[in-house]
């Protein structure tokens, strides 16, 4: 079964929407198989974004991930990596659609309430950072 990790970043958890989006995807029918509100390390998030080392806004990026609590998940389901990414929306906010994640909650790019794996490769690389494999539950197939 496809796995995807999915975060609630620091402005998320404040603004109060874990409920919300933890919704968004129990209701398009996706499986919650590992949970935990966190704080991250500078360490963890460097690694996290280390694709982004470059950027010029790298820096800017690790403060505000390790600036408060993440609520940090790992989904399962039929094409979740990508279809969590369409439910997120747009990386920046402003070009995101109504109804989207980000669309609905966030303004701008720096803070855009969510993130999600972008692909396979990086949906098993994240969840390896995250989680361990014992923090992640099997559901019974005949239920
Ligand atoms: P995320 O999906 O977590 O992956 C990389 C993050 O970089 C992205 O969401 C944005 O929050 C952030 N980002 C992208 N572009 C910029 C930018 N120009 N300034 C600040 N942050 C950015």
């Amino acid at each position: 079964m496809e796995k995807t990790f999915l975060m609630v970043k620091p402005d998320g958890v404040q603004r109060n929407v874990i409920g919300e989006i933890v919704s968004r995807f129990e209701r398009k029918g996706f499986q919650l198989v590992g949970a935990k509100l966190m704080s991250i390390p500078t360490e963890l998030a460097e690694q996290h974004y280390g694709e982004h080392k470059e950027r010029p806004f790298f820096g800017e990026l690790v403060d505000f991930i390790t600036s408060g609590p993440v609520f940090a998940m790992v989904w399962q389901g039929e094409n979740v990596i990508s279809t969590a990414r369409q439910m997120m929306g747009s990386t920046n906010p402003k070009d995101a659609a109504a109804g989207t994640i980000r669309g609905d909650f966030g303004l701008i790019v720096g803070k855009n309430i969510i993130h999600g794996s972008d692909s396979p490769e990086s949906a098993v690389r994240e969840i390896g950072l995250f989680f361990k494999n014992e923090e992640l539950v099997e559901y019974n197939k005949n239920i």
